[in-house]
């Protein structure tokens, strides 16, 4: 598994390859979102893996079991990295999704994550809008555990809820943290933000990083020194 992936959140496939191609990131672990992918469909995977990119396929699944136990089956054939679904699906639908890309992978699966709470929210909002009497920390540490008791690999979280997981799961229970921003740029919608250096130091596993990079003035420079900042070679 690579241990940081740009967001390709572009409204189309040309978009985003352009942006790849001019800025030279070349082979650059990349993350497919809904947005691009309702867009282009499969096809844009393939082309993808043809530039040798590997992916992070962000639907976040969130449906009855049986039915994300097919789409999981027909998501496994894209051969990606990593999928994903919201543990708010309860535990039958986690253990679903994992059969799904069992069943539907030739050789290894990808390895399925949980996203627990969006990192664009914040416990006031997630008390009024959801209705959760839980402290946000309560109710993501309930929500990873019981994600890997569902037997998924791992969560997606923010970054400071990372340490949390690691105690209450394990240390191989992969946390996967976006709500990452570089020290000078805008968090716009999320709000449970970090730096890639305070990720690592709180025991993030693989780092999501989108606007810091896609809407930098140089994307190219900007993702060399979050690399630099999250492999700890400068801090
Ligand atoms: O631009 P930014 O770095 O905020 O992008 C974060 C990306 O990670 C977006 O594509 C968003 O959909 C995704 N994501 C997230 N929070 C989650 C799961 C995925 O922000 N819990």
């Amino acid at each position: 598994m690579d241990s940081m992936y740009i967001a390709l959140d572009f409204a189309t496939g040309e978009e985003a390859l352009h942006f790849l191609k001019v800025n030279e990131l070349k082979n650059v672990p990349v993350k497919v979102g809904m947005e691009l992918f309702y867009k282009e469909g499969p096809a844009f995977i393939t082309e993808l893996q043809n530039q040798s990119h590997p992916i992070f396929l962000d639907l976040k699944l969130h449906d009855i079991p049986t039915t994300v136990y097919r789409t999981m089956k027909n998501i496994a054939a894209l051969e990606v990295d990593m999928v994903n679904v919201h543990a708010l699906g309860g535990v039958e639908m986690m253990q679903r999704a994992k059969e799904g890309l069992l069943a539907g992978s030739s050789n290894e699966s990808p390895a399925l994550l949980a996203v627990t709470m969006l990192t664009s929210m914040d416990e006031k909002v997630m008390k009024k809008d959801l209705n959760i009497k839980e402290s946000l920390h309560k109710q993501v540490g309930h929500l990873a555990t019981l994600a890997m008791q569902s037997g998924v690999d791992g969560v997606v979280c923010s970054a400071h809820e990372a340490e949390l997981i690691k105690e209450l799961c394990g240390p191989s229970f992969l946390t996967v943290t976006p709500g990452i921003r570089l020290a000078n740029s805008d968090a716009n919608d999320q709000v449970r933000t970090a730096t890639p250096a305070e990720a690592k130091k709180k025991e993030a596993d693989i780092l999501v990083i989108g606007r810091s990079i896609t809407n930098a003035k140089d994307p190219k420079e900007a993702y060399n020194t979050a690399l630099k900042e999250w492999k700890n070679d400068i801090m």
